[in-house]
């Protein structure tokens, strides 16, 4: 059957899936890579193999496609692999797409097993002391080679340590005591409530998990983790048997629900975990969390006050609030006397359009500074042939934030570069908090090409202060992670 995609939004122009695999070396680099930044920029993100079986489906079900930036002595080699999953290798082997409406096992070809994987792993890639594993959060992770980018295990279960069918795209590893502490929703099957909580240690072995139930069955993308807790915010994406049953996307949004934050202490067994009513918002990315000597928790996270994916529909099938999906940085104190309660402060203001992260060393010491790229266009416009002649002019940032004061300073990337999510690298393993440079894929909108820019996270003033430019367009990232030279020479 000849391959032809459909001619919509999400597969044009800059959209286009690629569907090429590449290896570069000895990238051209325009400026300086500094001397010092030794390591991997490892990233993942869709790019469909095939055309989808449902027109309406949406980029983020495309086939996960991992790619490294390997930098070492002022030099940068590219690679870009798929990510042969289950859906992949059974895909490939049919020529077509079998699997069909995101997340919706009742839309697939007859042909597909029931018991099949639905995961892509093109959401996060995380390395975890020598592991490099590929994720998505309806399915369990995918390992891979961290030198090749080959697919070591379709669907890695920790070594039979995983009871639960699904695991988060972002996990927490505390770098100070190897754990790496994670969530499972849907983990017992679709639409329901079921949660596993649980946490690894530095050799691999799970050291403590609590099955807890949520409120009701959301989108529960990220978590935070401090010494004590666990902290997951339900959002108002829902779905439910029946919705599924119907042949829809996964998820649709419901502004009647009540917002929850459950806490979970670390260690603790199910009848443990709190839901604590949180401010009306959607708390899709976590930034950290920290706890403070009063006993109070703070969570500073990434929300929207509306439907915070706008490729879902509302629940009666009405088209999402572009403004309502608006993301911004918020603080939220978390008490926990009594019933709970939590307070939400801005922080931050002046970033729009956040996709926030620090470095990652300090994710459970408690951090002062973050970084975010700040989009050419509103994190929730569509992409539709209008936003895409829209980037061809607009020009995005780098931001880094006081998290204490709320001071921002920005550093624009170049005229008509829109940057995918950044890294922080830490400029040593003992650099203070701060000391370091911030990088991220940039699409060049007019020259149809990507670039990865580099800059100072102390010296935002300096601007970027080196490209390595690809003489193609890279795939479409979701998120992505920085791992040092000194962690492994297998980077
Ligand atoms: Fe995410």
């Amino acid at each position: 059957m000849a391959v032809r995609f459909p001619d919509s939004p999400g597969t044009r122009g800059f959209f286009a899936p690629t569907r090429f695999e590449a290896a570069l070396r000895d990238c051209v680099v325009e400026g300086a890579i500094p001397k010092g930044l030794e390591g991997a920029f490892y990233r993942v993100g869709p790019n469909r193999v095939y055309p989808p079986r449902y027109p309406d489906d949406i980029p983020y079900n495309g086939d996960g496609m991992a790619s490294v930036f390997r930098i070492a002595d002022g030099r940068v080699d590219y690679a870009q692999r798929y990510i042969e999953t289950e859906r992949y290798r059974l895909e490939r082997a049919a020529g077509r797409a079998l699997f069909g409406r995101y997340r919706n096992r009742a839309t697939n070809d007859p042909a597909v097993p029931a018991t099949a994987s639905l995961g892509t792993a093109n959401t996060h890639i995380v390395w975890r002391d020598g592991m490099l594993l590929a994720l998505k959060e309806d399915s369990p992770p995918v390992r891979l080679d961290p030198e090749t980018l080959d697919t070591l295990d379709a669907r890695w279960d920790f070594d039979g340590q995983l009871d639960a069918a699904t695991f988060t795209a972002h996990p927490k590893i505390d770098a100070d005591t190897g754990d790496l502490v994670a969530f499972a929703y849907e983990a017992k099957g679709d639409a329901g409530r079921d949660i596993a909580v649980m946490s690894f240690d530095r050799a691999g072995t799970k050291t403590w998990e609590a099955w807890i139930e949520a409120p009701y069955v959301s989108m529960m993308h990220d978590m935070a983790a401090t010494p004590s807790w666990v902290l997951i915010p339900t959002t108002g994406l829902t779905t439910s048997a029946e919705r599924l049953a119907s042949g829809a996307l996964h998820w649709a949004y419901d502004p009647s629900l009540e917002i929850h934050l459950g806490v979970v202490p670390r260690g603790g067994r199910s009848g443990d975990a709190r839901w604590i009513k949180a401010p009306k918002c959607n708390a899709v990315h976590t930034i950290a969390a920290t706890e403070r000597p009063d006993g109070t928790l703070v969570l500073d996270c990434q929300a929207s006050d509306g439907n915070p994916i706008p490729s879902f529909p509302n629940v009666d099938g009405t088209p999402a609030d572009l403004a309502g999906s608006e993301s911004t940085l918020r603080r939220w104190i978390v008490d926990l006397e009594g019933e709970g309660t939590i307070r939400q402060e801005p922080l931050a203001p002046a970033i729009k359009s956040a996709l926030p992260r620090i470095d990652d060393r300090y994710l459970f010491r408690g951090y002062r500074w973050g970084y975010s790229t700040e989009s050419g266009l509103r994190s929730a416009t569509p992409y539709n042939a209008a936003a895409a002649e829209a980037l061809k002019t607009a020009s995005s940032a780098f931001a880094r934030f006081d998290a204490e004061t709320g001071a921002v300073v920005t550093a624009g990337i170049g005229p008509g570069r829109n940057a995918a999510e950044l890294v922080f690298a830490p400029r040593g393993p003992d650099a203070s908090e701060g000391e370091g440079w911030l990088m991220a894929v940039a699409s060049d909108f007019a020259a149809m090409r990507s670039e990865l820019v580099i800059a100072d996270a102390a010296r935002l003033e300096d601007g970027v202060i080196a490209r390595v430019v690809l003489p193609f367009r890279a795939h479409l990232q979701v998120h992505g992670s920085w791992v040092p030279r000194w962690e492994s020479d297998a980077v």
